[in-house]
């Protein structure tokens, strides 16, 4: 049916009009919802899949189920914190992807039922973009970055470098070309025998330990990529070789193994940003994802605005890991510029920047 296809509604935008945004989130194992009044977050709920925590890594289908089953309770504390009703809603953002297929599906048809229910605009939104655009939520405190800029994106699913020129373009400046960081530190951390995800254990207990204690090599990978899988194999090898020696050797020596993995994980990281910055001449840097709540990388970060003179931009601990409130402000941004979908978009589990 032809009428489907379009959006049902498109609002005159006043400047200056106060809109109210719904927006979902359900790439990965996190729902989430949150309202935000233009730019200004006024609630962000977000609730955590447990049940992965159990097979060590996230089951795609015990996701989706979850998601099917947090989604409404999460709306609804969402507005009730927001305090208000859904006819007041102006549009309302998704998540169309990268992320997971059956989680993805699972707030793309909740958000076109609700866009049709309430005759509201849709607003599509790519995850990635997202945890770059995190940075022009309106909080004190928290500058918003210049255009252009260069932002690292550190997640459990992406490694990216990217040039952002504006709120809507994006240029890929290097990626990795294997696992994502926060795999690195989740599988680092179920070598380790930590629960899942290894990636906020690893963090707490380096912050314990000795960083130089157990060198590990850092690879050998051209322009502005990544790898990190030579990584998790040495890692893995070297836990199987002292074991064999001594069999309490990772209860012993947790906090300096997890300090040495984390200060090799950030030089990874801290090198290719420094080559971005030299190349481009970007002296702005930004980080985004769920590896941007490591104490490690947000002292780096700090320590390079001292000693190169960059500006930095650190998202609030909130607004690092899966969010929807991330998804609301691109949403608030593709509103002022009518940038709405259709009813027949798909999610998209590859969806490039
Ligand atoms: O952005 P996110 O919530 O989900 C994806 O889009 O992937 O990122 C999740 C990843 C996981 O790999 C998790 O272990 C990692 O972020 N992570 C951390 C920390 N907090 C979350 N990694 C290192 N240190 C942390 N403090
Ligand atoms: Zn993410």
């Amino acid at each position: 049916m032809f009428y489907l296809c379009t959006p049902i509604f498109i609002p005159n935008l006043v400047e200056k009009e106060t809109i109210y945004i719904l927006a979902i989130e359900s790439s990965c194992d996190d729902t989430s919802a949150a309202v935000l009044c233009n730019d200004n977050v006024i609630s962000n709920v977000v609730a955590t899949q447990k049940i992965h925590e159990e097979y060590g890594g996230v089951v795609p289908e015990l996701a989706s189920r979850a998601h099917q089953q947090n989604i409404l309770p999460v709306v609804h504390q969402a507005l009730l914190k927001a305090n208000i009703d859904k006819k007041q809603l102006s549009t309302i953002a998704f998540t169309r992807g990268p992320g997971l297929m059956g989680s993805l599906l699972v707030g793309t048809s909740f958000a076109k039922s609700v866009a049709l229910g309430l005759e509201i605009p849709l607003i599509e939104v790519n995850h990635m973009q997202a945890h770059i655009l995190a940075h022009f939520i309106n909080e004190e405190n928290s500058p918003k970055p210049e255009f252009p800029f260069l932002a690292m994106t550190i997640s459990g699913g992406h490694t990216q470098i990217v040039r952002v020129n504006n709120h809507f373009n994006f240029e890929i400046l290097g990626e990795t070309l294997d696992d994502a960081v926060g795999e690195a530190f989740d599988k680092s951390g179920k070598i380790l025998g930590l629960p899942y995800p290894g990636g906020p254990m690893v963090d707490k207990y380096a912050q314990l330990g000795d960083p130089k204690k157990f060198p590990f090599p850092k690879p050998k990978v051209g322009n502005l990529n990544f790898s990190f899988s030579g990584l998790k194999t040495s890692i893995l090898y070297f836990i199987q070789r002292e074991t064999q020696k001594n069999p309490t050797f990772v209860a012993e020596n947790l906090n300096d193994i997890c300090a040495s993995i984390q200060y090799t994980i950030i030089n990874i990281l801290m090198d290719k940003l420094i080559a971005a910055v030299k190349q481009t001449g970007i002296k702005r840097v930004a980080i985004g994802g769920g590896v941007s709540a490591n104490s490690g990388i947000r002292a780096a970060l700090k320590n390079a605005e001292k000693n190169y003179g960059w500006s930095t931009y650190i998202p609030k601990f909130e607004y690092c890991t899966d969010n929807a409130a991330m998804i609301g402000i691109v949403g608030y941004y593709k509103y002022k510029s009518q940038r709405f979908a259709s009813h027949d978009v798909t999610a998209k589990a590859r969806y490039i920047i």
